[in-house]
């Protein structure tokens, strides 16, 4: 695999991972001294499904370092409508752009992509498989709020379907951070990511409920229940609504607990907890433009 294409969070070492949060801190720093680093290029935005914090940040994030975007638009007005291939797509739009930006609903489609193109391409969001930007401004959260090392994070909601847990799960494997999975049983970690996790010499401890874990965590990362990758409606029926939190839920956590989502929420999380210190996503949400223009400054100044 070329490693100037972001594909997963597997392809990660933790020197990768600091590389990219030490120049997101220096951009959130400076941000004026990287408005004109990478003036005249083009990022190509080729999103096959729904996003607003991924394909806005990323958009921004160009922006501000002095480029533009060339936006494929949504699947109804692209070429796609007619029969496109994704590989065709790609391979045109790698004529217009430095780098392309690719969210798509099957799993492996970046992969896929990746095989025809010689620009980077980065994958935002994969179907049921990886996000890995998404976990460098999660990393960037929660380096800033509690610190990557001697940490306890619970990853919490639909861990079956969830990319962003699947990336975060395996980057944080480079850290030194105990991992705890709460999610109804149909909705556990999948094989492959349980494999990885091992692999890399993880414990994957599960869990049903919150509770009795709560009091030792330092993260807490709701998801919310992937609905749009349920083969049947009964079987999302079923668990949609577990594990809500609201302010009672957090009774019995530190007082510093950092509360996480990758966003959207649906009601996973009171709006009561957003005016507490616990909130962190919004910021974690903000901070994907510093995270995302350290990556495309990296990714285009040919530094991978
Ligand atoms: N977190 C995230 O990927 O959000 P979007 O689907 O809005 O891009």
């Amino acid at each position: 695999m070329r490693h100037d294409h972001l594909l997963t969070a597997n392809q990660l070492t933790r020197e990768d991972i600091e590389h990219v949060l030490d120049r997101a801190a220096e951009v959130d720093a400076n941000p004026a001294s990287f408005g004109q680093r990478h003036a005249g290029k083009l990022l190509g935005l080729c999103f096959f499904e729904p996003s607003t914090r991924t394909k806005m940040s990323f958009e921004a994030a160009m922006k501000r370092l002095g480029g533009d975007v060339v936006d494929m638009g949504s699947v109804d007005s692209s070429s796609v409508k007619k029969g496109e291939s994704l590989a065709d797509t790609v391979r045109v739009v790698e004529g217009y752009a430095d780098a392309l930006v690719l969210r798509h609903p099957l799993m492996g489609a970046a992969k896929m992509a990746s095989e025809f193109v010689d620009v980077p391409l980065v994958n935002a969001g994969d179907g049921a498989g990886h996000h890995p930007t998404q976990t460098m401004l999660d990393l960037y959260t929660i380096r800033e709020n509690a610190g990557l090392d001697d940490l306890t994070v619970g990853i919490m909601g639909d861990l079956k379907y969830g990319r962003t847990v699947h990336s975060l799960a395996t980057a944080l494997t480079n850290f030194d951070a105990s991992q705890h999975f709460i999610s109804p049983d149909s909705l556990k970690l999948p094989r492959s990511v349980r494999y990885d996790l091992h692999e890399a010499g993880a414990t994957v401890r599960e869990h049903t409920e919150l509770d009795p874990i709560l009091p030792q965590l330092d993260v807490l990362y709701v998801t919310r229940i992937q609905r749009e990758r349920f083969p049947d409606e009964d079987e999302y029926q079923r668990v949609a609504g577990e594990y809500q939190i609201d302010t009672d839920t957090l009774a019995d956590a530190k007082e510093d607990l950092t509360v996480m989502h990758p966003l959207p929420r649906v009601d996973e999380i009171a709006p009561e907890i957003d005016d507490t210190d616990h909130a962190r996503y919004f910021e974690q949400a903000h901070n994907g433009v510093p995270v995302r223009m350290a990556l495309l400054d990296l990714l285009l100044e040919g530094d991978s």
